[in-house]
């Protein structure tokens, strides 16, 4: 593990466990290129010949004639714009005269050992700083970085190209400081983060696509000529795309091959795109998205672009899911929660809707609390005159009307069923009809002489200006010190649109959405900095803002608004696909379901949110007799497993995404002591025997016993009296009968003997 420089060859190496990552310094000029990203290098002597320096169209200093179509050729690190490498650039800057061209070479570079933190930005950190992750960079120890600083002599520009490693993680972290030691302004109009060529060895590429209830689904196909990119242009990361993408080999699957993955840390506008060029030649680049994106640098400022995060494995997609997990769960998630086990929620969204109580509160906690649920989540409708969603967003005082004894008293009576509190905000929005924005008008994301779009009849905040972030946070502070609340979600309900700034000069509007999201991190620094034992639960109309930009504040996102246990099969796969298993929100709700009015048993909505941070979204005086019983059941299955869960390693085995007939995953143990195997048949089919299914991840040499966790019978664990060799579950399988119905879950455990 490591960074070294070898000033013979003049050769960068960062090594993980089992990666290696290649750079070399071509030419008298000094242009940084890539040469190698994958598995680990005994040695890696020779390897700077793959820059084909000796190869035409040769460097400049060789032949003049064809500077151009070396700029076309090169594997530039981090390519520039305008000088003839025709492929994508990864930074573009207008200077005061209106022209773009731009060359970067290498100047000097130094190797540290820790990480940097990011200026106002989420950031990967080295090791946990006790049980706090204080996230403010780190010291040493298992974490190196480099920084590389490369020149435009011309214009004054300045880049700091940064990487770093971890002992324990085969990932490479990168980012980017654009610096203007100039002495006239200028305008980045594009700035990546990163980029990476690759030889194409018949790659696809893997991406996650959706909508509102339907996100994160996975998608697979053959990369081509030209350019494939996904894109939010929406101010959040989006239920549309997701900023990931992988190209793995053509063979490559679950358990095998060679996959990349490319994972962008931020949680605003993205761009991720792959792009196969005229020599057969990846370039893949990642970055906030270039349209409407305008940064002015006055002389001797600075841009910190946000960090992309690369893995490459040999295990297939298994292999890479497994990389970005121990990434997130040891690197980026800070909160004191990520370990602990996070109490049982009920949320009353789906209970209540708007038309709620103290009394109807009240009666829910005090049943749940019965039932073994652990806390209470009051969500949207608590405050100002909030009867739907039309208006009393940024009023974020109580609604006397339905609570009558105020927060305080509430939150008494709920703490003494020995249930914590929780509470919903949306802080970044507006309601034209609230006293907030009759109060302050131009306080709402609007250009001025037009009237900004509704969605959801509410504005968008512009949280890029400090007073309207004031303001906002003295209300939810005054809220929070009211009361024992311990759970905050924080909620975001529309894209943003009508870009304009009241604030801003007319030459920095284009700053405005990524001001807009350096805001939002603000204000959750804020709140957690107010608040440090706050479980925070990030969400946004579902999971819009479902990205690691929001892990590095909450341990865990609403996965989505469809609570249905079928849909979710899929949406948590894709999720499951990069994100941790803890950090998925999952409820168990009613039947039929309020999004797809789907009926399925009860199990299997307990199994498929166990999956998750699990909780409720129902009414539990409602619930029918038999459902109701068996929550304390699930709830005792959760204490069980949330462990094995939360820390396991995850392997798909079956997805229900293509044929729709069944899905299947394990959790093992790290040791591979125990295992769950989720089991879900979507479809019955008629006549069919039972399907036999290989396990993964086991010890080859150990037997195991296999016991069905019952969610319905006092004894959680019922013994199969099945036994089974780890080599021969993994190699032939396990039968798994086939369901009586539709929709049938089936949870198993194995314990080794
Ligand atoms: C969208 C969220 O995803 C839901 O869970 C709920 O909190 C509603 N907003 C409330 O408006």
């Amino acid at each position: 593990m490591g960074i070294q420089y070898d000033g013979q060859e003049r050769v960068f190496r960062l090594d993980t466990p089992g990666t290696a990552y290649l750079m070399g310094i071509a030419g008298e000029e000094g242009f940084l290129g890539h040469i190698y990203y994958g598995a680990r290098l005994e040695s890696a002597e020779g390897a700077a010949a793959l820059l084909r320096c000796g190869e035409n169209p040769f460097l400049p200093e060789k032949n003049e004639r064809d500077r151009v179509a070396f700029y076309d050729t090169f594997p530039f690190e981090y390519p520039f714009h305008g000088v003839g490498d025709f492929r994508e650039s990864c930074i573009r800057i207008r200077n005061d005269a209106g022209h773009t061209a731009g060359k970067f070479v290498y100047e000097k570079h130094r190797i540290f050992n820790g990480k940097d933190a990011l200026e106002g930005l989420p950031a990967t950190f080295g090791k946990r700083d006790g049980d706090s992750g204080s996230g403010s960079g780190c010291s040493g120890e298992g974490t190196e970085s480099l920084v590389i600083t490369c020149s435009d002599r011309e214009s004054g520009i300045r880049l700091e190209l940064c990487y770093s490693v971890f002992e324990d993680v085969d990932a490479v972290i990168r980012s980017v400081r654009v610096y203007n030691d100039s002495d006239t302004a200028v305008y980045l109009e594009k700035v990546f983060s990163g980029c990476l060529h690759l030889e194409d060895r018949e790659y696809e590429t893997i991406t996650l696509h959706g909508s509102w209830a339907r996100e994160r689904h996975v998608e697979r196909k053959r990369l081509g000529y030209g350019k494939y990119r996904v894109s939010s242009q929406r101010g959040e990361s989006s239920h549309q795309e997701q900023p990931f993408l992988a190209l793995a080999e053509k063979s490559a699957d679950q358990q095998k091959g060679e996959v990349y993955g490319f994972h962008f840390i931020y949680s605003g506008n993205f761009l991720a795109q792959a792009q196969k060029d005229q020599f057969d030649q990846i370039r893949v680049v990642m970055g906030i998205e270039p349209e409407d994106f305008c940064w002015k640098l006055e002389p001797g400022d600075h841009f910190q672009t946000p960090e992309m995060a690369m893995v490459f494995s040999v295990n297939g997609l298994d292999g890479m899911s497994a990389c970005f997990h121990t990434l997130y769960n040891r690197h980026l998630i800070r909160s004191p929660w990520l370990r602990r086990e996070r109490p049982i929620l009920i949320n009353n969204w789906e209970a209540t809707y708007f038309d709620f109580d103290e009394e109807k509160i009240y009666a829910i906690a005090k049943e749940s609390a019965a039932l073994g649920i652990e806390m209470l989540v009051l969500d949207d409708g608590w405050f100002g005159n909030r009867y739907d969603d039309n208006r009393a967003l940024g009023d974020w005082f109580v609604n006397t009307r339905k609570l009558a004894g105020g927060l305080g008293e509430l939150v008494k009576k709920i703490n003494a069923l020995g249930m914590k509190f929780g509470i919903w905000f949306e802080p970044e929005m507006v309601s034209p009809d609230s006293e907030f924005y009759r109060a302050h008008p131009d306080w709402a994301i609007a250009v001025p002489g037009r009237t900004p779009g509704k969605c959801r009849s509410q504005y968008v905040l512009d949280i890029s200006r400090k007073e309207v972030r004031d303001a906002v946070l003295e209300q939810i502070f005054r809220v929070l010190h009211s009361a024992n609340i311990e759970y905050v979600k924080w909620d975001m309900n529309r894209p943003l649109t009508d870009l304009g700034s009241a604030a801003l000069p007319a030459d920095r509007q284009g700053e405005l959405f990524h001001r807009y999201v350096l805001g939002m991190y603000e204000m959750q620094e804020r709140l957690l900095r107010e608040f440090p034992e706050l479980l925070l639960e990030n969400c946004s109309g579902g999971g819009a803002r479902f990205d690691p930009g929001m892990l590095y504040y909450s341990p865990q996102i609403w996965c989505s608004d469809d609570t249905d246990s079928i849909e979710r099969l899929e949406i948590q796969e894709g999720t499951a696909l990069v994100f941790p298993l803890s950090c998925m929100g999952a409820h168990v709700s009613v039947c039929p379901n309020h999004t797809v009015g789907r009926n399925t048993p009860f199990a299997t909505r307990g199994m498929t949110a166990l999956a998750g941070t699990f909780g409720y979204e129902l009414d539990v005086t409602k619930l029918p007799e038999y459902e109701k019983q068996m929550i304390p059941k699930q709830c005792r299955m959760y204490h069980r497993f949330h462990g094995l869960i939360a820390e396991g390693i995850y392997s798909r085995i079956a997805s229900c995404g293509e044929k729709k007939l069944f899905d299947c995953f394990q959790v093992t143990e790290a040791e591979k002591r125990e295992a769950l195997v989720f089991f879900t048949q979507v479809l019955g089919r008629p006549n069919m025997h039972s399907l036999q299914i290989r396990l993964r991840n086991l010890k080859p040499g150990a037997v195991y016993h296999i016991y069905e966790v019952d969610q319905e019978k006092e004894e959680l664990l019922r013994d199969t009296g099945q036994r089974i060799g780890g080599s021969c579950a993994m190699q032939a399988g396990i039968l798994m009968e086939q369901l009586w119905g539709d929709f049938q879950s089936k949870l198993l455990y194995l314990t080794e003997e």
